[in-house]
């Protein structure tokens, strides 16, 4: 193993190498004690991998060479490829699904050296599995890690927190798709309304919410997206619900149902929406009018409205007294300025016609 790993290494990886082989030889030797070898990262862990660094470091894919999804896929792949200490997850097969990380068409854009965010924005978009993993240091307490880009736009060798991670690729990216949300902005907590994902949520009057502790919480951007498939591996690989969703979320109009508004479902109760706890017309809109809860609310963060207000102006225009603007006067009574297919939204009501319509 020593020849295998030193033959292709110089100066710096020498090092690190070295160091890596002092904590296997601990685990190794069985010299540890019980307890410090379920904290050891799993990988170097020699009851989950037996194999050790040749698990993953096999001829011709010495550490340096360019990365390569089949080295992860040969444990975690959807057929058994005989390596002794094969994964129980399979994280292949996600690959499948309608929705998913684009990691095997882009990962030969990935290169060890690179720093994100890209600011060229000639370079390919690129994501795989080692850009959210560091293989060496991964434990099933903090599966996920490497480098991040911090909420104050700072790069970072070490992510401390998820949104981090995603923050490398999904806010100031010279490479960002048009039309994409630079999510540092979306989720900043000093918009009017953000789902909590930096910091716990600006409004403490939230009726629907199932779990009134969330109130003091964070939410992560796993709660949202991850496999649709509860019981299988978890983390944003692949789902069958676009754009890599949990579950459901239909962003066009049309019946309500438990299953079509699933994913908001899941923390906000269904009954308290269409009960009219908060905003007294969500059920007027909502299950006659068959508008979907995107038409009128942002996922992640609203720059310019409380309450996640944001309009879907393929489906909102302009009324006569201007907008799309909302005017939150009166707590679930609210003014809206806008214009809905013909239904005109003015001072003087909707078409004319003065609440409750
Ligand atoms: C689960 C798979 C896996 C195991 C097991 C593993 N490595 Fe690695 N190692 C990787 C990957 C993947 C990279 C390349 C990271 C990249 O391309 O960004 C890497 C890179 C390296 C590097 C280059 C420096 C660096 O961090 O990029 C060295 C040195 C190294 N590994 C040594 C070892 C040694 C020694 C062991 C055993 C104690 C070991 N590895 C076990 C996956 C593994
Ligand atoms: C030699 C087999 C082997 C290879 C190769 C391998 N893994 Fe694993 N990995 C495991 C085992 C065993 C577990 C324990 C959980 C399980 O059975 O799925 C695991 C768990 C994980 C976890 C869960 C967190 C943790 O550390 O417990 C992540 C993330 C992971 N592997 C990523 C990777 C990535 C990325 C690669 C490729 C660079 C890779 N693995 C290659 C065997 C392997
Ligand atoms: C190394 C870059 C990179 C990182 C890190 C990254 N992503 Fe992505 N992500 C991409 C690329 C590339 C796409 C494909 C669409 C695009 O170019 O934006 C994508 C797409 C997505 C999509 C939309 C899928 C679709 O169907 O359009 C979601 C949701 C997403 N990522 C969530 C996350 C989350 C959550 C994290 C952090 C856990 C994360 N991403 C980390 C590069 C990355
Ligand atoms: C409360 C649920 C929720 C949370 C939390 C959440 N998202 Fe989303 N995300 C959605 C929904 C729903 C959509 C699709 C509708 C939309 O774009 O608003 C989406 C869309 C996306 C897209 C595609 C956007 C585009 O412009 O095409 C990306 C990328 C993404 N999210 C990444 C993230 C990342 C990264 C995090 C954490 C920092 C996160 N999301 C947190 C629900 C969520
Ligand atoms: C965009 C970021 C991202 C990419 C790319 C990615 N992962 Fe993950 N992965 C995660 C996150 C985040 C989690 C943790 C999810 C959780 O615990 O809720 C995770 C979890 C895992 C787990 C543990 C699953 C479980 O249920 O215990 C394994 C194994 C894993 N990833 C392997 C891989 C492999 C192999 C690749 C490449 C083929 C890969 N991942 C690509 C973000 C990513
Ligand atoms: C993982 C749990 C979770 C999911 C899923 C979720 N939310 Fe939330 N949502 C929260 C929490 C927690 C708050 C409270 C934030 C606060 O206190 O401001 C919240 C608050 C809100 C608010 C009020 C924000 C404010 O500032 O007044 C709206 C509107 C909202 N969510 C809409 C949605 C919609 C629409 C969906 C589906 C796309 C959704 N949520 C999915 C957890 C969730
Ligand atoms: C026609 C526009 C519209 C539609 C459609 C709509 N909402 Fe709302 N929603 C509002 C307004 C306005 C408020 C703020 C009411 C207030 O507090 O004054 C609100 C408030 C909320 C809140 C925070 C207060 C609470 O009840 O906990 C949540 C959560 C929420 N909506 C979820 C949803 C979900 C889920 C859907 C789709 C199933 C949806 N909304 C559809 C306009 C809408």
């Amino acid at each position: 193993m020593r020849t295998l790993c030193t033959k292709s290494l110089k100066g710096k990886q020498a090092g690190f190498i070295t160091a890596l082989l002092v904590i296997a030889a601990v685990i190794y030797a069985g010299l540890a004690a019980q307890a410090a070898v379920s904290y050891a990262p799993t990988h170097l862990d020699h009851s989950k991998n037996p194999k050790g660094c040749i698990g993953c470091h096999m001829r011709g894919q010495s550490p340096g060479s360019k990365f390569s999804y089949e080295r992860c896929f040969k444990c975690h792949g959807s057929v058994k490829k005989g390596v002794k200490g094969e994964a129980r997850t399979d994280i292949e097969s996600l690959f499948n699904k309608n929705s998913k990380h684009p990691v095997l068409s882009t990962t030969i854009y990935h290169s060890a050296n690179e720093e994100l965010p890209e600011r060229n924005p000639n370079v390919p978009r690129h994501v795989t599995c080692v850009d959210c993993h560091s293989p060496h240091l991964s434990t099933p307490d903090k599966p996920w890690g490497g480098t991040g880009y911090s909420p104050g736009r700072i790069r970072v060798d070490n992510a401390a927190e998820e949104y981090e991670l995603c923050y490398k690729c999904h806010s100031d990216s010279a490479n960002l798709p048009a039309g994409e949300e630079d999510l540092i902005d979306s989720f900043n907590p000093s918009n009017p309304s953000y789902h909590p994902i930096e910091m716990a949520g600006r409004n403490k009057n939230v009726p629907s919410l199932i779990n009134r502790l969330m109130l003091d919480q964070r939410i992560t951007c796993d709660d949202c997206h991850g496999n649709s498939d509860p019981y299988g591996p978890k983390g944003p690989h692949g789902s069958d619900y676009a754009p890599l969703l949990v579950a459901q979320y239909r962003t066009d109009d049309g019946p309500e149902g438990a299953q079509v508004y699933a994913l908001c479902y899941k923390c906000h109760s269904r009954q308290s929406i269409l009960n009219d706890e908060s905003f007294q017309r969500h059920k007027f809109h909502i299950v006659y009018q068959n508008t979907s809860c995107y038409t009128c609310h942002a996922s992640h963060g609203s720059r310019e409205n409380p309450s996640l207000i944001s309009f879907n102006r393929t489906v909102v225009t302009n009324g006569s007294d201007g907008g799309p603007r909302y005017a939150p006067l009166q707590p679930g009574r609210p003014y809206c300025y806008l214009s809905c297919h013909g239904a005109n939204h003015s001072y003087s009501g909707i078409n004319g016609k003065k609440w409750p319509w």
